[in-house]
């Protein structure tokens, strides 16, 4: 088995905590001695940069977008946080932060290449197919949501709409797995879910019902509730896991949960990247978790002495 490299965090609604999520779990693990790069893929709405206290970032993804670099690796700024790289985000200037589909398979191919032992893609809002196709080329697919019913309905949406694009790729040339996957969005469908779906199949055409059921048994994704602060909130990750079981024949791990922590709300108003100041409060207690969980898929030995980059020079 392949361990998990690159990362992506997504989960459908704005303002839950995608990008705190993205940076607390980076410097975590930079803080354990790995080498991280952050990536900025909220395109149109880039600010990891300027949670990471990065006032005018001296590239983007627009320089790399727009071909003014041919190398991804050459716009990795290196930030305040030893063992992090950042990639910043491209401003919804010049088209770059909606790119061709020939702009989007050049920065994806360079992705898993980059310079790092683990790479997170820090994901925008929504489910336009940009946002998709991130999530699902990464092998590490990570949804955060809250407990707030606008959060669990976007991200039980967003976990639907990812899976759904990935099938429809995988069976672009099957009109009839087409036509199941289009009319299983549909309120007057007479097969709902993905298990409906399934069993048309299985007595129908068991070759396409086992390939079917193989992508989907593949397709992992890890949940994680952020801003916690009842036990309640807490069970927003079973909540997720049982509807995407039910109704979309995934399993869904849960990753863990980060608590509701001012800490947070502190560092982002001084442009101090959490928790580098926290250690131990609570979201930062459930990063150390997360990040254990992470280093695990990923296969990367949390013993190994991967060495800690230089302050400087380390990605020029
Ligand atoms: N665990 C937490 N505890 C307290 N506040 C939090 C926590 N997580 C996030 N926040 C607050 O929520 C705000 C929004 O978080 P963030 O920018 O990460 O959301 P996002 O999902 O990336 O939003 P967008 O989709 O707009 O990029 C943060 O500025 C912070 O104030
Ligand atoms: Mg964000």
């Amino acid at each position: 088995m392949n361990g998990k490299k690159l990362w992506s965090i997504g989960g459908g609604k704005g303002g839950i905590g995608k990008s705190i999520f993205t940076l607390g779990l980076g410097i975590t693990l930079a803080q354990m001695g790995k080498k991280i790069i952050l990536i900025d893929a909220d395109l149109g709405g880039a600010n990891l940069h300027t949670l990471m206290g990065v006032r005018y970032p001296p590239f983007t993804l627009e320089d790399f977008i727009l071909k003014r670099v041919d190398r991804l690796e050459d716009i990795v700024i290196e930030t305040q946080v030893e063992g992090i790289g950042l990639i910043c985000g491209a401003d919804d200037i010049m088209g770059a932060a909606n790119p061709k589909f020939a702009q989007k398979i050049r920065l994806l191919n360079q992705l898993e290449d980059l310079p790092a032992d683990l790479v997170f893609l820090d994901l925008g809002a929504g489910t336009s197919f940009n946002v998709l196709d991130f999530f699902n080329y990464s092998a590490g697919k990570i949804a955060v949501f809250t407990n707030q019913s606008t959060s669990l309905q976007n991200v039980y949406g967003f976990i639907k709409s990812a899976l759904f694009r990935f099938l429809s790729r995988e069976f672009s040339r099957d009109d009839e797995i087409l036509l199941l996957l289009q009319q299983a969005g549909s309120r007057l469908a007479k097969l709902h879910s993905v298990e409906d779906i399934l069993n048309h199949l299985q007595n129908k055409n068991v070759e396409k019902y086992a390939r079917l059921k193989q992508i989907i048994d593949h397709f992992e994704i890890f949940l994680v509730v952020n801003m916690v602060k009842t036990e309640l909130d807490r069970k927003a990750a079973q909540v997720i896991q049982k509807v995407s079981q039910d109704f979309l024949n995934l399993h869904p791990q849960i990753f863990g949960t980060l608590a509701y922590d001012p800490e947070v709300e502190k560092a982002v108003n001084q442009m101090l990247p959490f928790p580098t100041r926290s250690q131990n409060s609570p979201a930062a207690l459930g990063l150390q978790h997360i990040a254990v969980q992470v280093l695990k898929e990923a296969k990367v030995s949390d013993l190994t002495t991967a060495p800690r980059l230089a302050a400087t020079g380390a990605w020029g």
